[in-house]
């Protein structure tokens, strides 16, 4: 039985392990997969991994707050974690530790795949200049959007990351503005990146931004009928809905990395999808 985790802190709501089972038993996989709380002191993430992998764990999945701590950690990148700044699953192998960051990827099929709405030749807007944008960056550009515009309520956090970004758009124009900055652009997809929802705080931005049949994404999961998405059907938005997703879509990566094989993805969404009210 090969093992695999999910380490966080806190880590007793996490999904992975339900995921992961799901997918583990739908391909015949013969793995384990666990939580670990981690340590938030200095050294603490390092600490718990190591004590996995001397264990013989094979890999992990990292999520709030180690983020960084496992982008340091690994002595492999791949360009979306680099990008990123952020790694989100790690494989070890022998002396390796090879980092991936499947939270964008894992978007843009939650988008292209199960939404069945195409990003090819879209306005794509993305709110928050965090952690969140940095790794839907690369995978939004990628799938061809039209043009990216990043608002923040730090108007110069979203320039600067445009600005960073722009040399790897691969052609996609990329702006950043303020969130009051909004009032004459219209978009057909609306990601919500900041941490607004996790403190059910309300987002204020211009209803007008949405264009007719546009879609409001809230990259959280399991918070209901956030503030930005209680905007976005205020303003006649068809499409609302919330990260689960992206979560069972980058789980699903992660997965087809670690064993080889591709996990059908719906009956994990369908178990974890919860109406917004
Ligand atoms: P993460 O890694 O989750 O992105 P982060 O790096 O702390 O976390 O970034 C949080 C993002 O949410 C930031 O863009 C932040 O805006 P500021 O840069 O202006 O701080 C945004 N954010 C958090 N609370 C917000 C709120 N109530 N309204 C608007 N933006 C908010």
């Amino acid at each position: 039985t090969d093992r695999y985790a999910v380490i966080g802190n806190p880590i007793d709501h996490s999904k992975s392990p339900l995921i992961h089972g799901l997918f583990a038993q739908a391909t015949g996989q013969d793995m384990a997969y666990s939580k670990l709380l981690g340590e938030t002191t200095p050294g603490g993430f390092a600490r718990a991994v190591d004590a996995f992998r001397a264990e013989g764990g094979r890999g992990i999945n990292v999520t709030v707050p180690f983020k960084t701590d496992a982008f340091a950690y690994a002595t492999e990148l791949s360009p979306d974690a680099q990008l990123a700044g952020a790694v989100n699953a790690l494989k070890f192998e022998e002396g390796r530790v090879l980092g991936q960051n499947f939270d964008g990827i894992g978007l843009v099929r939650d988008v292209q795949a199960n939404l069945g709405l195409s990003i090819k030749g879209r306005r794509v807007l993305i709110l928050g200049a965090g952690g969140a944008t940095r790794g839907a960056l690369l995978p939004l550009a990628r799938a061809g959007a039209n043009a990216i515009v990043i608002a923040n309520r730090t108007a110069d956090k979203a320039r600067a990351l445009a600005q960073d970004f722009a040399p790897n758009a691969h052609g996609v124009a990329v702006q950043g503005c303020g969130l009051d900055a909004l009032e004459d652009q219209v978009f057909d997809l609306v990601f919500n990146a900041t941490s607004a929802s996790l403190g059910a705080e309300s987002l204020v931005i211009s209803p007008s931004v949405f264009a007719p049949g546009a879609l409001a994404y809230d990259l959280v999961y399991g918070k209901g009928l956030t503030p930005f998405l209680r905007l976005a059907r205020d303003a006649g938005c068809s499409q609302v809905v919330d990260g689960v997703g992206m979560l069972v879509e980058q789980a699903a990566e992660a997965f087809a990395w670690w064993r080889g094989v591709r996990p059908d993805t719906r009956d994990a969404v369908a178990k974890l999808t919860v109406p917004l009210v």
